[in-house]
């Protein structure tokens, strides 16, 4: 079944919808409230995806806070009212909405080919269109049993601002003296005017955040060096480097809190685009919530005897962003040619194992009580060590597939021999070399393997 020592091309993603189904199909991204018909932009992490986003916030959570200069926060998601008048998010976290008169589409001017050229309707060509207004991007809801103006209260749209009115508790709890950073993954929420291209524009997502707190005039030089370590973080989990590349923001781009940005754009099947946005937000957030609370921000800087308000550079990445980001560019289709020129697919998910949700799975070869009562063994002897699948049905080449299809690092096949030698053979995803390995050492076995993968 197996494609060594075949002619082998190799097929890229150049279609979401190709993912859209592979997610649905295998478990990893369901259609939120599909039996109901579906909600817009809402999307539910199945079985596969569930795990895989543990994994992919595990691999941004070590590597920021695995540092002797970082601590991590779980801020709550409503926050005082006070906050998003003083981060500016109330006044200026909007985005142009344009009304189409005649086929009732609502859509966002700035972004907008048809629009931006000709003045039209994306939808139906109408240039019967309302003028652009500002819509306010952020969720209102009310807190406690009464809904009145008095207690509407949002829900975050960055877990930044966590940050910001956390900044002198973990300074002084941590008694970490800066430069340090605050690290923390969480819901964000948006509602955003064309969500879309499945989970990467949505309006309920997960940030992973990251304020690293400077001295003012060390924040260009911090800056340079997180786009650095931000960039070697993706290419350490496997993207292709081609696929990726900084788009520095012009003066137009800026975000109302930067004074410089950059963004680490990924090549999606939709072209260049955010993945994750790297900014100097100068003092601008720690300088308005003192001004807004009444509350001395400053940092004393004990060594050098002088006070000020730390500059910040942000890293933000959208974890649902990037698990898209980390399935498009692990997808690949081996299209092997048979002498007689009949093809053959094998569909790979290249994750890097950290990422894949599962790394090992147990196939007994066939479904006697002899090989599967070994074979549940063994997969609770690895279920001691690592995210482990069990299968037992469909032929041996059809479940090999399977696992490639889902990324699976490691097959462990159990035989008829094994009761005689005590040993399985592994599979390997990627070269589909296979290899003879004893029991007793298949746990250290696969996690060498996984370390140095
Ligand atoms: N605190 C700064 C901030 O939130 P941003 O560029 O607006 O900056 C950061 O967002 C990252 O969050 C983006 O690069 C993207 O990965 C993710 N993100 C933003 N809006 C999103 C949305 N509607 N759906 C999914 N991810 C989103």
């Amino acid at each position: 079944m197996d494609n060594l020592n075949k002619s082998i091309t190799i097929k890229r993603l150049n279609d979401l919808n190709t993912l859209v189904s592979l997610s649905k199909r295998r478990g990893f991204v369901f259609q939120s409230s599909e039996i109901y018909g579906g909600l817009g932009s809402c999307w539910d992490y199945g079985p596969l995806g569930s795990l895989m986003k543990l994994n992919v916030k595990k691999a941004w959570w070590q590597a920021m806070t695995r540092r002797a200069d970082m601590v991590g926060i779980d801020a709550s998601i409503l926050m005082h009212p006070m906050v998003w008048k003083a981060s500016g998010h109330v006044d200026g976290f909007s985005d142009p909405l344009v009304d189409c008169k005649n086929c009732k589409t609502r859509f966002r001017s700035d972004n907008t080919d048809s629009y931006l050229n000709e003045k039209k309707c994306p939808q139906c060509g109408s240039q019967n269109l309302s003028e652009p207004r500002q819509f306010n991007l952020m969720f209102k809801t009310h807190m406690g049993p009464v809904e009145d103006g008095s207690n509407a209260i949002y829900l975050r749209p960055e877990t930044a601002q966590g940050h910001f009115v956390n900044f002198q508790n973990c300074q002084q709890s941590s008694r970490y003296k800066v430069p340090f950073g605050i690290a923390a993954i969480g819901k964000s929420f948006r509602n955003e005017i064309t969500p879309g291209n499945f989970i990467f524009r949505t309006r309920e997502f997960e940030q992973m955040e990251m304020q690293y707190f400077v001295k003012p005039g060390t924040d260009e030089k911090y800056f340079e060096q997180w786009k650095e370590t931000r960039m070697s973080f993706y290419l350490k989990y496997n993207i292709n480097p081609e696929n990726l590349r900084f788009h520095p923001h012009g003066p137009t781009e800026l975000a109302h809190y930067a004074k410089a940005a950059v963004d680490v754009q990924y090549k999606f099947p939709m072209g260049f685009s955010e993945l994750e946005g790297i900014h100097n937000r100068s003092d601008f957030d720690l300088t308005q919530h003192s001004k807004f609370s009444g509350k001395n921000l400053e940092y004393f800087d004990e060594a050098n005897k002088e006070k000020y308000i730390p500059y910040v550079i942000e890293t933000a990445v959208g974890c649902d962003r990037l698990f898209l980001a980390f399935m498009c560019d692990a997808y690949r289709e081996e299209v092997s040619k048979e002498e007689s020129g009949s093809e053959d697919t094998r569909i790979v998910l290249g994750l890097h194992p950290d990422l894949a949700p599962y790394k090992v799975t147990v196939l007994p070869l066939s479904k006697k009580e002899e090989l599967t009562g070994v074979s549940e063994k063994l997969r609770d002897q690895l279920a001691e060590d690592f995210d482990v699948l069990y299968d037992e049905t469909a032929s041996i080449g059809k479940r090999y597939r399977r696992q490639d299809e889902i990324g699976t690092p490691f097959c462990v096949t159990v035989d008829f021999e094994t009761a005689k030698d005590q040993a399985v053979t592994i599979r390997h995803r990627d070269s589909m070399v296979q290899e003879r390995i004893s029991m007793t050492q298949l746990n250290s076995y696969v996690s060498k393997k996984l370390k140095n993968f």
